[in-house]
């Protein structure tokens, strides 16, 4: 990979820095690649970046973060223009660009869910995470110290995705499972959901939590399809696991990638590493461990 993976703001959960070691456990070329939970899609695009697959299929429950890949890749100009005039608009309101946000916001909650709404939001708010309350309403904070990515630094970025991805992607908006019926042998499916730890407590970091066995069964289900796939679950710090690994049933091949030092344990004056878990399906596993020794691969 040449250069760093272009992205359009930052997203909490991304998997932009993991990319490199995850695109590892992917075949070198392939027909289709599909994100039923794409978030901002940084497996697509870095995938994207080194043309190993022909087309791809962005989908995430959330409507608006779909809407605003699917415009930043289509029309670009569109999403930098307005982009761009909203974020000026921060230094020019009346009440100051904390108000700014706040306003944004209000009309996001009340509607105007576009995909320069939702950008200028995910740019200011704090740590880039989308958080909704139970009204279903946008109630994420901004970040104070920051007026959020200046227009010309995302329009670089856009404008790097839309010439790698447009023409090539397909994008919708509907429950993983309903993405995962309409796979076929040849396709390779990336999936991120929600982390158990999160998405089943009440201040939900994502849109919708991801039911365990469901998922489970939804996995089931493409391994008697034959499709290959490569699932991010949970996480692993200092030895100490949190959630369920994926029933052994399904036959798959668990790598730990390091992802880092846990900054919970910094501030405890410790140096735990953290691990993310990477599940590869049989299949998968079967094809690259031809090339690749299995331990050498678990930790490099
Ligand atoms: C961990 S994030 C994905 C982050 C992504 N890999 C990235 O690099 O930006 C999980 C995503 O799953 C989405 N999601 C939650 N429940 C879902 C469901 N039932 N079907 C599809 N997407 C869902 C959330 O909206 C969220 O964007």
């Amino acid at each position: 990979m040449n250069g760093k993976i272009p992205h359009i703001v930052q997203y909490q959960g991304s998997k932009r820095l993991l990319a490199p070691q995850i695109l590892q456990y992917m075949p070198y070329k392939f027909h289709r690649l599909l994100e039923p939970f794409a978030g901002m899609a940084a497996i697509t695009i870095a995938v994207a970046a080194e043309r190993r697959a022909k087309q791809y299929f962005i989908n995430d429950i959330n409507k608006p973060i779909v809407r605003l890949l699917q415009t930043a890749i289509n029309v670009p100009d569109e999403l930098i223009t307005k982009y761009t005039q909203i974020w000026n608009g921060q230094f020019e309101y009346s009440g100051g660009h904390l108000e700014h946000f706040y306003h944004i916001r209000d009309c996001f909650n009340a509607g105007e869910q576009t995909a320069e709404n939702m950008l200028y939001l995910l740019a200011r708010c704090v740590k880039g995470a989308v958080r909704y309350g139970k009204n279903g309403k946008f109630n994420q904070s901004p970040d104070k110290r920051r007026h959020g990515t200046n227009p010309q630094k995302v329009a670089e970025n856009v404008y790097a995705i839309a010439a790698l991805l447009k023409g090539k992607t397909q994008f919708s908006s509907i429950d993983y499972r309903q993405v995962l019926d309409i796979t076929q042998a040849g396709d390779l499916v990336y999936m991120d959901p929600p982390y158990q730890g999160v998405s089943n407590v009440r201040d939900n970091r994502y849109y919708s939590g991801v039911d365990f066995e469901t998922f489970s069964k939804s996995i089931e289900i493409l391994n008697k399809k034959s499709v290959d796939y490569v699932i991010s679950y949970d996480g692993e710090c200092g030895g100490k696991g949190y959630g369920n690994d994926l029933p052994e049933s399904l036959r798959c091949t668990k790598i730990l990638l390091k992802a880092g030092i846990s900054t919970q344990a910094t501030l405890l004056g410790r140096k735990d590493t953290t691990f993310e878990a990477l599940y590869l399906s049989d299949r998968l596993a079967n094809k690259l461990f031809d090339f690749i020794p299995k331990q050498m691969t678990l930790f490099d």
